[in-house]
């Protein structure tokens, strides 16, 4: 009998807890084929469509209640979190066991993290990342052994026996990409990073884009790794060693012992747990960097974007190593904008002799500064450089006037202007601006600049070599400087270090394909590039709407809580509107996680409705409530209260006055 009642209730319980999900799911379905029809027919988002929500939706909505107390809220806000999974591909001389080691080694170590904006003001978003690691044996070894193989027989000897013979990156990337795409069709999306252990081959080896061998007159940059135009980077453990960095000392100097992963291969031979924990540590080095990379500066969606490009010259321009066109095409074809976003391009042309306030600039701008050489003695020698902040501000101060000279006209069209100003000097001193650079971003602007001296030797250096800067090659500088002005992209070597709480340098990841830093050559954007200039968009809108929605529930804690603050019909319309707002939420941050960034701006700018009728019901139940309260209760008169309000009504005729403008253009104004 009394096992019979046992069996019973646990049937009761087993029932209970399957029907409970069971109308969840049945109302998340509802909801998601509402906003995906939604999404379908109007994909900006530019219409609140609470008001066309099916009664039935609208119920399960308010039925799911709040949770009283405000901090806990807030820390569901604060823990949305973007899962970044990450397949590790273990190819050649690795044993069954190491794709569990290497599991268990990330899973060990500390891989959440919020992101984070460098740049002047450093700070962290409210939204989190987590790595989620895989990894298995991948049977490409031999394939791509022969390949590198076939390649070196095929090449003449090095001029010395110790120089890396140079294979072209295409060689092995060919294979792997092919991999990926088999792989990344057969399951959910992920980043994939192969790491090729295939042990040495006759001759020691590098990458490089192309084939041909540095010549002595100009130091070529070899590299081990290559990261791709998909989602996927392969590293080879057995070529090199290779050394980049800054030639004297300083930040970011790849460590030359043998602790350092990429040259450790080189040392002697280790047990394999060791070289999985050097390997895991490369890995969680590459997410940091590559994977969840930092902000440069916030970036804000609009709907339309325009590079202007103003070339300031001498009576004769001469436009090699400044290619327009080829800049255009490569930031057109990366698809950096958003499908609803337009991006145009514009140029320009002045003459010096035209535009007064820009030789005005340069003159103001430039200083001087004395180095020490030895020649027969010590020699002092001057050389003279272009201080770019000066620039900037002589350039922000005098846009009409140049705009005036460059016959370029008022664009109010536009969401968000970016001038690309390249001073072509004829002048036959080197100039750099603020002595090493050809290319600054600022927020508002590219500063590019170059002479008729035509090359230098810069302060970096690849194995042993000074690297040469071809001063008069404009095109991957101004690529770099408008990645980081227009999209907030970071450079490959700038990361934000928690545990240095402060901007690291480190150019381990400054080789192959990246069009930022001395040591590559190409100007093509590597997947780390395109995805980072669509999910920083998002990152600021979606840190935008915690931190406001955050606001909004502080000032309700401060006025006695929902509750207290929301009569009956307000409140509920308060419990749908959050419930919403928080589902939409968890939508952006679900399909940002499947690089589904579309998706997630359409939820994300369809979630600015709610917020905005959140903060508009709150506003006008403060309001209320606080009449009620300076009638009745004379003294003591509320001044906590009052200045509170002042501050919300602040910020709320704030609103009000962008409202046109956020439901226009859904800018995070307010
Ligand atoms: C948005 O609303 C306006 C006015 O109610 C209407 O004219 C327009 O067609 C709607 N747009 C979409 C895409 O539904
Ligand atoms: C994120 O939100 C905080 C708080 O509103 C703000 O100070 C910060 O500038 C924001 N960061 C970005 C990148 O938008
Ligand atoms: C340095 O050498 C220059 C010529 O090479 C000479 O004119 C000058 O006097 C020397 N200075 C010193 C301090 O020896
Ligand atoms: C990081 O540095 C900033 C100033 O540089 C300081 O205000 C902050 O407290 C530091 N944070 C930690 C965790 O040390």
């Amino acid at each position: 009998m009394r096992s019979k009642t046992l069996i019973y209730v646990l049937f009761l319980v087993t029932l209970a807890s399957h029907a409970a999900p069971r109308t969840g799911e049945a109302a998340t379905l509802g909801l998601d084929a509402f906003l995906a029809g939604e999404a379908r027919r109007d994909p900006s988002a530019s219409n609140d469509s609470f008001t066309s929500l099916p009664a039935a939706l609208k119920k399960t909505l308010a039925a799911s209640h709040l949770s009283a107390d405000h901090a806990t809220l807030v820390s569901q806000l604060l823990s949305l979190q973007i899962s970044v999974p990450v397949y590790v591909k273990l190819v050649g001389d690795f044993s069954s066991a190491a794709p569990g080691i290497i599991r268990s080694f990330a899973s060990a170590a500390l891989t959440s993290d919020r992101f984070h904006v460098i740049g002047a003001t450093p700070h962290h978003l409210a939204i989190g990342h987590a790595l989620h690691v895989d990894s298995s044996l991948s049977p490409l070894g031999s394939q791509i052994w022969n390949a590198i193989r076939s390649h070196l027989e095929a090449s003449p000897s090095p001029l010395y026996r110790s120089a890396l013979l140079s294979v072209p990156y295409s060689t092995v990337d060919h294979i792997v990409q092919q991999d990926f795409q088999r792989e990344n069709t057969n399951s959910a999306p992920g980043f994939y990073i192969y790491l090729l252990n295939l042990g040495s081959q006759s001759k020691p080896y590098a990458y490089s884009v192309d084939s041909k061998d540095a010549s002595l007159a100009f130091t070529k940059c070899l590299g081990t790794l290559w990261t791709g135009k998909d989602r996927y980077l392969w590293i080879d453990l057995a070529a090199g060693p290779v050394e980049y960095g800054p030639a004297i000392s300083g930040e970011g100097v790849i460590p030359r012992g043998e602790f350092h992963p990429l040259s450790s291969l080189h040392g002697r031979p280790r047990s394999e747990k060791v070289l999985l924990s050097d390997l895991t540590s490369m890995v969680l080095s590459a997410y940091r960097a590559l994977l969840v990379p930092s902000l440069r500066i916030p970036v804000l969606y609009e709907n339309s974007l325009l590079i202007q490009f103003i070339h300031v010259h001498g009576s004769d321009p001469d436009t090699t190593g400044l290619d327009w066109t080829f800049i255009k095409q490569t930031l057109k074809e990366s698809e950096l904008a958003y499908k609803e976003q337009s991006l145009v391009f514009k140029s320009y042309n002045v003459k010096f002799s035209e535009c007064p306030i820009c030789s005005y600039a340069i003159a103001r701008s430039t200083n001087s500064y004395t180095s020490r050489f030895l020649f027969e003695n010590y020699t002092l020698i001057v050389s003279e450089y272009l201080d770019s902040k000066r620039m900037h501000q002589i350039l922000s101060d005098s846009v009409e006037e140049v705009r005036r000279a460059a016959a370029i006209p008022e664009e109010e069209e536009y969401g968000k202007v970016l001038p690309v100003y390249v001073f072509d000097l004829e002048y036959d001193k080197l100039l750099l601006l603020d002595r090493y650079h050809q290319a600054i971003a600022f927020r508002n602007m590219v500063i590019a600049v170059r002479t008729r001296s035509s090359q230098t030797v810069s302060d970096y250096s690849c194995n042993g070599r000074h690297v040469i800067t071809q001063t008069r090659h404009l095109d991957r500088p101004i690529i770099g400087s408008v990645l980081q002005s227009m999209w907030g992209v970071s450079p490959t070597h700038l990361s934000w270090s928690p545990q240095h709480n402060s901007t690291l340098v480190d150019y381990t990841w400054s080789v192959g394909q990246t069009p930022f830093g001395p040591f590559s050559e190409t100007s093509s954007l590597s997947f780390i590039q395109r995805d980072a200039a669509r999910r920083n968009v998002l990152l600021t809108s979606l840190n935008y709407t915690i931190t406001s929605v955050i606001d909004v529930l502080q000032s309700m804690a401060a006025h006695g809580g929902d509750r207290k603050l929301l009569k009956e019909r307000k409140h509920v319309e308060f419990v749908q509107r959050w419930n919403l707002l928080k589902y939409k939420l968890e939508k952006v941050v679900s399909a940002i996680s499947h690089f589904d960034f579309e998706k997630a701006m359409y939820f994300l700018r369809s979630s600015d409705h709610d917020l905005y009728a959140i903060h508009t019901l709150i506003y006008e139940a403060s309001q209320k409530l606080e009449a009620l309260l300076v009638c009745f209760k004379d003294p003591p008169f509320p001044w906590a209260s009052v200045s509170l309000f002042g501050v919300f009504l602040f910020g709320f005729c704030y609103v009000y006055a962008k409202r046109d403008k956020i439901l226009k253009s859904k800018r995070k104004q307010f």
